[in-house]
Parts: C-alpha cells; sequence; structure tokens
C-alpha cells in the first residue's frame, strides 16, 4: 500500500521507536540535547523482547512500528534498539521506504556507535554485551571491519538483562548474578578489551552493576549521547529534512502495551510522569 507522499511534506515529529522501554535511555539525551522538537516514542512492550526472535519475526514487527510512526506523521524514526538496527534497518532502509516514501527517513544505532568506538579504544580490543539476535547478526563486527579493520570485536550475548530492565529488576540483589556472569566471560574471552559497548538500549540501567564488576581501566560505553550527538551532526547536514520536523518541544508517548504499565516504567526510566496511549500495530 502506497502512503500519499503529501503527508510527509508536513512538519512532523521525530520518532523514536524501540521493542520497550530501553529506547527511553536514548531518547531522553535525544531530547535533552535537541528539546525543540517534537517527539513520538513508540514501544511495543506487547511483544518485547525481540532480542531472542528471528530475524523475519524482529523485521516484521519493527516495519509494523515504523510504518506506523510514519503514519502518524513522522518524517524521520530513529531506532533506538540495537537488535532492531541489527535486523530490520537495511532492509526498512533498501525496500520498504522507497515503496512508501523516498523522503522518509529511518536511522539506527550500531554505525554511530562503532564511529565514536572506534576512535576511542586504544588496545584495539572491544567487547560488545548485546542481545541474542545482536550478536548473532554479527552487525557490530562488520560494521567494525568496515570503518575500523584492526578492532578486534568479541561479543558476549546477555539474554537475561532485557528481562531484569523490563522487569524493574535492575537494580535488585538478583541482577548482580546475571552482571557478574556476562561480564566476567566476556573479560576472559579476551583480556584486552579496554572498551566495553552497551549494545543494547536497556543496558544503561544495569550501568552501577556492570561498572561493580569491571575493572576500572575498561571504559565502558553507553550509546545515549553517542546517538544524540550522531542525530545532530545528521540534521545539521539534512537541512530539507530538518526544515520537516516541527518545533513544539512536545513528547508523547506510545504503547502496543497498557498504558498503566508503561506510564509506571517509563517515569522510572525519565525521573518523569509521562501520558501514554495505547495503539494497535497491524499484524
Ligand atoms: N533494546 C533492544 C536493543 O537495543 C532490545 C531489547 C529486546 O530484546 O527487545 O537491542
Amino acid at each position: 500500500m502506497k502512503v500519499e507522499s503529501e503527508k510527509i511534506r508536513k512538519c512532523g515529529p521525530i520518532g523514536v521507536f524501540d521493542s520497550g522501554y530501553g529506547g527511553l535511555t536514548i531518547f531522553d539525551k535525544v531530547r535533552k540535547l535537541m528539546p525543540q522538537y517534537d517527539y513520538f516514542y513508540l514501544g511495543d512492550n506487547a511483544r518485547t523482547p525481540y532480542g531472542s526472535r528471528s530475524f523475519d519475526v524482529v523485521y516484521e514487527f519493527t516495519r509494523q512500528s515504523v510504518r506506523k510512526l510514519y503514519e502518524m506523521g513522522c518524517p524521520l524514526v530513529v531506532l533506538a534498539c540495537n537488535t532492531a538496527s541489527a535486523k530490520a534497518l537495511r532492509t526498512i532502509q533498501q525496500v520498504d521506504i522507497p515503496q512508501w516514501d523516498p523522503a522518509f527517513r529511518v536511522l539506527g544505532v550500531i554505525r554511530p556507535t562503532v564511529e565514536h568506538v572506534g576512535l576511542i579504544t586504544r588496545s584495539r580490543h572491544v567487547g560488545l554485551l548485546g542481545t541474542m539476535g545482536t550478536i548473532q547478526s554479527e552487525s557490530y563486527p562488520i560494521e567494525f571491519a568496515k570503518l575500523f579493520p584492526d578492532v578486534v570485536v568479541t561479543g558476549e550475548a546477555c539474554p537475561m538483562w532485557v528481562p531484569l530492565v523490563e522487569n524493574s529488576e535492575y537494580a535488585s540483589d538478583g541482577a548482580d548474578y546475571f552482571v557478574k556472569k556476562y561480564t566476567d566471560t566476556l573479560l576472559s574471552r579476551d583480556p584486552e578489551i579496554d572498551t566495553i559497548v552497551l549494545g543494547c538500549t536497556h543496558y544503561p540501567l544495569l550501568l552501577p552493576k556492570i561498572e561493580k564488576y569491571v575493572p576500572y581501566t575498561i571504559n565502558v560505553v553507553s550509546q545515549g549521547d553517542i546517538v544524540a550527538q550522531s542525530l545532530a551532526d545528521y540534521l545539521r547536514r539534512h537541512t530539507e529534512l530538518e526544515a520537516s520536523l516541527s518545533k513544539n518541544a512536545t513528547c508523547s508517548f506510545f504503547t502496543t502495551e497498557s498504558e498503566e504499565k508503561f506510564r509506571r516504567s517509563a517515569s522510572v526510566f525519565l525521573k518523569e510522569e509521562v501520558d501514554v496511549k495505547h495503539i494497535r500495530l497491524e499484524e
């Protein structure tokens, strides 16, 4: 189905998408850096986590979510989710956008992260923590090989971390076991690692515990500021797209799960009350 392109030429908000709450760690930094824009945040909380799902399923869920944000008037959507960036971004950019509207833009979080980390690692040994989907996709090593072929990337999947965050257990004593387990395994696989990428937007919530189990000489990198800076730079270079973004400094939140649940959890992530609307995605 082709969407009328007049819709996209009207000014609209920046869409930010994640499978759940994790993308709020990106959204928070983006909004702080560029408060002038309007934002729509969509969490597909009813179908989270994406990390253990197949390529086809993550692509289909992400496509539906991006499509929804497009129909709601966003000229630009940021996939604030590594799993969706790894498994769906390229196909959406290459197959879907040309059919929907070539002026529409979707950006991911992997490339800006690699661009940043490749410049800061001194040992040239980088550790990557992410979902099973992100690690198995090899998207990070592939991107590093293109931009910084001398960097050695070791990835470790942390399948228990997203459930800990989604269920608000990230600060509990029980979380320590799983934080130590995955960080120990990663560092034993490559003791030369000097930079660890938190390659899942949920993981910054676990940062205090991660720092407890990782030597202080290792730089643990969250993506929020990196993605925000990269987006600001992108908008400086794409003036036509920038002009199509509405600027009333508003934020609206949407979830595929219950509004009450989202309101409760999102206010913990953002440290403020949010107003949220339930939406249905096309199956
Ligand atoms: N926050 C997502 C990411 O950055 C993944 C969460 C999930 O497994 O749904 O990969």
